[in-house]
């Protein structure tokens, strides 16, 4: 199966997975200050977007390369780039063709700034085109995995890797001449110039997507662009993050109060961790148990913040939500009930603290880019999922120090904050939790019982046979229909439960999971034996799209 590795994004219909479902900044919620690159990056590469679909992973794979990077726009003013003072440039990829009326323009200027400049794909296109290149369209693009064949020595960039290599490629145009000064460094049966490079200049070039896997050699021209041509230390990891951020935090808090709702899911955590290493007891987390979680959760969260000496209440809201859901079936209307509620149940708990002047919030740099904060070109802004909206008068400034920080980075972080295992590795689950798992009926508490047994038993034997990291989510859905069984001497009536497991690398596209059958076989058997109410286990067998990873 394939890793699961990239960060989440969001579900067309509701917040984030991870997140609580009414704590995310919403209208009413004081504008965060935009924190400021780590220092502790001391050099950083800025990654400018043309509106390519792998942008993000380009700023991420230079963080792996140990140099801290982010995604901006790709007219980001000239002064701020300067005042920035970047180890390096890169120009990502792009949907358009250089020619196209509505396309990108690429800035001369910044090819002579003298820093060093990486044109990935559409980057290198528009570079070439500025410089005086040869860029035209091709009968066929090259989409996918292309043979990749080195002119001469490789030059500077590619040297002493594989004559013949292959690289993922997703063009129509293509470079056809280099600009002057320029040398050619590979060549693919659709693009004669595949590679540039002008040394003296700095300027580099390369149709293919080093970012992808399919590109085996992507890491290690990325990693030589850096280090040997960028002369980058390349010494950032998550982890340098933390000291900067606990300062940053204590410096915007000063002696007031804060306050951090959790989810059960590793950003919140994170995020409580980070801001209780810097101001200690000035932090209050609020846990609101809507009785929507699953088996054990909000003990498990209860335990991981005892370990760390974390203040935190722990408020049974259950009967609260119950009461609100009974007899409601339409979807939408119970993500409204459950945001609602959520809202009014940490507002009361917060009207008992005094001084709280700060909310903790665990978003992240995926969360920022895909609500347009950054980068990101105008028609490839998402909505932001995320909000839930604050009221108005809850007037909290908001703290959160995983801001530039992607999904796997916070595990990093997790970890090395001294978060278990269970809470740095924990799957994403949706703010309204298993309540969007029963479907077509009520959501009532017999139900909720039967779903999360169900559930703990899949996880369980998720675990035991070591998959639960290779999956992006594993859970139980339970259709509100009964069907007739046989148990014993009687007959039954009862639930079927329906087991989704999928791989995935950011959640907007996913695959059913291949299950081991000696795996659901124990599943199934242990669930309809285990947990009463059950006669009948069904395996979903759907990607994404056209199915989606909840059923509703
Ligand atoms: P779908 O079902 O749209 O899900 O393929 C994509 C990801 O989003 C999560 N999801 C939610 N997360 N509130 C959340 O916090 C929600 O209402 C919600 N709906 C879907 C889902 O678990 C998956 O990871």
């Amino acid at each position: 199966m394939p890793k699961a590795e990239a960060p989440p994004v969001d579900g067309p219909r509701g917040p984030l997975v991870e997140g609580d479902p009414a704590l995310p900044a919403g209208p009413g919620v004081e504008e965060t200050v935009e924190v400021a690159p780590p220092e502790a990056a001391q050099e950083e590469v800025l990654v400018l977007d043309f509106g390519g679909q792998y942008s993000q992973l380009i700023a991420r794979r230079i963080r792996e390369c140990g140099v801290y990077a982010e995604l901006l726009p790709h007219d980001l003013e000239l002064e701020t780039i300067q005042e920035r003072r970047p180890a390096a440039l890169v120009l990502s990829g792009g949907p358009a063709s250089v020619y196209s009326e509505n396309a990108p323009r690429l800035r001369t200027e910044l090819l002579e700034l003298g820093i060093p400049v990486l044109g990935i794909c559409y980057g290198m296109q528009a570079m070439a085109l500025a410089l005086g290149g040869k860029v035209e369209g091709a009968d066929a693009g090259e989409f996918g995995r292309t043979a990749l064949t080195l002119a001469g020595d490789g030059g500077r960039l590619l040297a002493g890797m594989p004559a013949e290599q292959q690289a993922w490629m997703s063009h129509r145009d293509s470079v056809f001449a280099a600009p002057p000064g320029f040398e050619a460094l590979a060549a693919s049966p659709g693009s004669p110039v595949a590679a540039l490079e002008d040394t003296d200049r700095g300027l580099y070039g390369i149709q293919f997507h080093p970012e992808v896997v399919h590109t085996p050699y992507g890491q290690q021209i990325l990693d030589r662009f850096l280090t040997e041509i960028a002369g980058c230390q390349a010494k950032w990891s998550p982890a340098s993050v933390i000291d900067e951020q606990v300062e940053k935090v204590r410096e915007q808090v000063g002696d007031a109060g804060v306050l951090c709702g959790l989810s059960g899911g590793v950003d919140s955590a994170t995020a409580a961790a980070l801001v209780h290493r810097a101001v200690g007891d000035q932090l209050t987390c609020v846990l609101v148990d809507h009785g929507l979680m699953r088996l054990n959760e909000a003990d498990q969260v209860v335990m991981a913040m005892e370990e760390l000496g974390v203040n935190l209440i722990l408020v049974d809201a259950e009967q609260r939500f119950l009461d609100r859901l009974a007899g409601v079936e339409d979807p939408e209307t119970k993500r409204k009930i459950i945001g609602e509620e959520f809202i009014r149940v940490f507002e009361d708990e917060a009207a008992k603290l005094d001084d709280v002047g700060y909310l903790v919030q665990g978003t992240l740099y995926s969360d920022v880019i895909e609500s347009g904060g950054d980068g990101r070109t105008a028609d490839t802004i998402k909505s932001h999922h995320n909000v839930g909206g604050l009221p108005e008068d809850l007037g909290f400034d908001l703290v959160e120090p995983l801001r530039m920080l992607f999904k796997d980075e916070v595990r990093a972080v997790a970890a090395e904050l001294g978060l278990s295992e269970r809470v740095v590795w924990r799957q994403p689950f949706p703010g309204p939790g298993l309540a969007i798992r029963i479907v077509g009926g009520e959501v009532n508490k017999e139900r909720l019982d039967i779903l999360r047994d169900a559930d703990a038993i899949l996880q369980e034997e998720i675990k035991a046979a070591s998959l639960y990291r290779e999956l992006w989510q594993s859970f139980c859905v339970l259709p509100v229909v009964r069907s007739v069984g046989v148990q014993g001497d009687g007959r039954t009536y009862a639930y079927p439960i329906v087991i989704r497991a999928v791989t995935s690398q950011d959640a907007m596209t996913a695959d059913w999971a291949r299950l081991p059958y000696d795996l659901l076989e124990r599943v199934s058997n242990r669930i309809i034996n285990e947990v009463p109410g059950v006669n009948r286990v069904a395996l979903d067998i759907s990607s994404k799209p056209p199915a989606t990873i909840e059923w509703e």
